[in-house]
């Protein structure tokens, strides 16, 4: 079996540039070089300052330092990178389609075609591509196509090798990974020996057992099945949390209560104002795409309702808002504490508080938001991206503050949209004084039960109770 000792990532991104770092820093006997196209992206990664890396991630900055220079490389070299390796990661993002066939469901894999295009006019020696980024299941028959097809004669074998970290905890989980899957073609010898090169990549920290090895096509359907349950999960007990509204039960008791069976499990049952992150979504309505292309209606609509639920949570919130303060926020100060889609992350992508802030806007509320993490031009790209009115509007109405307690002042209500740690560390007190009456304040998240924020004065709206 061929030894890897250069490996090329296409996509420095939030899978890309974690993945790699820690690879880079548990096999210093391997060169690892991270392309990209996006010049400003690979800059910030060779920032002089390491807290500058372009993605926030706890942990990252030190991982990087360790490694950065010694055999960890970021480049928009991606030809000279492919040249080098001996195996290749594609780790290019795959987001929902926007236009035509199977528009706002299926995957986009147009990026995914240019690197696989790519490889096969640059390769001149046999190389192993592994599909990093999350895909449907059977990509690795078109990959192998255009490589076949259009390359140099050189070989290829394909690998899949899905990404299960999550953000805020990519290092933790990519130190210490539940498992790590590898899907290849175990009918050939050539197939089996290209899969032994990425366990043993693997195996410089992950015990053996933990690294299960499939076929091709298990490996890839895993990967959207395991996002799939995941947001269900979520779906589940926010669909329960409206119950427990209207009942008297309380959503974290009974989250509580069920966790404990050991057949159900405790991790994925905190209610929220619905999920975001760039995947949840994207990937189950890429399988709901891939089911109806099979004909499977039942499992596509049995998916489906998964993101119907999300949608209905995010607007119930935010419609919940509405209602309490007297039907109308029309001219009314809102704060919106958190803009990425759960806490350490700068991530923003398909974040509830997207969808509330939209939602606000459109009866007329003045927004103000504060997140520790997020600048100011990605809340107005993600806002304008909705398209619900003009750019010009958007920074007229949403102002965008660096001080939570300036977000507050002033204010009629506070939304808590993500559950940053910091925001249990404020002074409740002087933000109830400074807020107008009745201070109300509506915890997206659930973070600030211990505080008692009702004896302060607060009225306060908590999810599931
Ligand atoms: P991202 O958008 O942060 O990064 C992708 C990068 O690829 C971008 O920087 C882009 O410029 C670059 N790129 C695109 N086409 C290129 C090309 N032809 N050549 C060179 N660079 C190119 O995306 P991400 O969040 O890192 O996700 C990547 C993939 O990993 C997706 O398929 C996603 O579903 C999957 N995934 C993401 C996560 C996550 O937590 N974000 C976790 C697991 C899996
Ligand atoms: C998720 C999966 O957890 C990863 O395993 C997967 O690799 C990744 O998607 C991916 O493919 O991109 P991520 O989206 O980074 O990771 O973060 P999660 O911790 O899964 O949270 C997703 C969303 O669900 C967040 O908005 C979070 O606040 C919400 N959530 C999560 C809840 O509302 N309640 C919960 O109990 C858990």
């Amino acid at each position: 079996m061929k030894k890897i000792k250069n490996i090329c990532c296409i996509g420095a991104g939030y899978v890309g540039g974690p993945t790699m770092a820690i690879i880079a820093q548990k096999c210093p006997h391997i060169n690892v070089t991270v392309v990209d196209i996006n010049e400003k992206r690979i800059a910030a990664w060779n920032d002089e300052n390491v807290e500058n890396i372009p993605i926030y991630e706890p942990g990252l900055p030190a991982v990087v330092k360790e490694a950065r220079g010694r055999n960890l490389f970021f480049s928009t070299d991606v030809d000279a990178a492919i040249d080098q390796a001996e195996m290749i990661f594609i780790s290019v993002n795959t987001p929902t389609k926007t236009y035509g066939m199977g528009k706002g469901m299926a995957a986009d894999l147009k990026f995914i075609e240019l690197c696989a295009r790519q490889i096969a006019r640059v390769a001149t020696t046999d190389k192993i591509v592994v599909e990093k980024s999350t895909l449907p299941v059977r990509t690795a028959e078109a990959l192998r196509s255009i490589l076949e097809n259009t390359g140099n004669g050189v070989k290829f074998q394909i690998l899949s090798n899905p990404e299960f970290l999550a953000e805020g905890t990519a290092v933790e989980d990519l130190f210490a990974p539940d498992r790590v899957l590898i899907g290849g073609d175990v009918e050939t010898e050539e197939g089996r020996a290209a899969m032994e090169a990425l366990v043993e990549v693997y195996a410089n920290w992950v015990n053996r057992e933990n690294i299960l090895t499939t076929n091709v096509w298990s490996s890839e359907l895993s990967k959207l099945t395991a996002n799939a349950f995941l947001a269900q999960r979520v779906s589940s007990i926010n669909a329960m949390s409206e119950l427990c509204e209207k009942t008297g039960a309380d959503v974290n008791e009974v989250a509580k209560a069920i966790g404990m069976d050991s057949r159900i499990g405790s991790k994925f049952l905190k209610s929220s104002v619905g999920f975001g992150g760039s995947c949840f979504q994207k990937d189950i309505l890429n399988l709901v795409y891939i089911a109806k292309s099979y004909g499977l209606d039942a499992v596509a609509d049995y998916w489906e309702q998964v993101i119907i639920m999300n949608d209905h949570q995010k607007s119930r919130f935010a419609a919940t808002i509405v209602k309490t303060l007297f039907n109308t926020v029309s001219g009314k100060k809102i704060a919106l504490l958190g803009w990425a889609f759960k806490k350490d992350t700068n991530d923003t992508r398909e974040s509830a508080a997207i969808y509330v802030a939209d939602y606000l806007l459109n009866e007329q509320a003045e927004v103000v938001v504060y997140d520790p993490k997020v600048t100011a031009a990605q809340i107005f790209a993600d806002l304008d991206y909705l398209g619900s009115r003009s750019p010009e509007e958007n920074r007229r109405l949403l102002k965008v503050v660096a001080k939570p307690y300036e977000a507050c002042a002033d204010a009629h209500a506070i939304a808590l949209l993500t559950e940053w740690d910091e925001f249990a560390t404020y002074d409740w007190e002087k933000i109830h004084t400074n807020m107008m009456k009745p201070a109300f304040l509506f915890d997206g998240r659930g973070i600030l039960e211990e505080l008692q924020l009702e004896e302060i004065g607060f009225k306060k709206y908590r999810i599931g109770r």
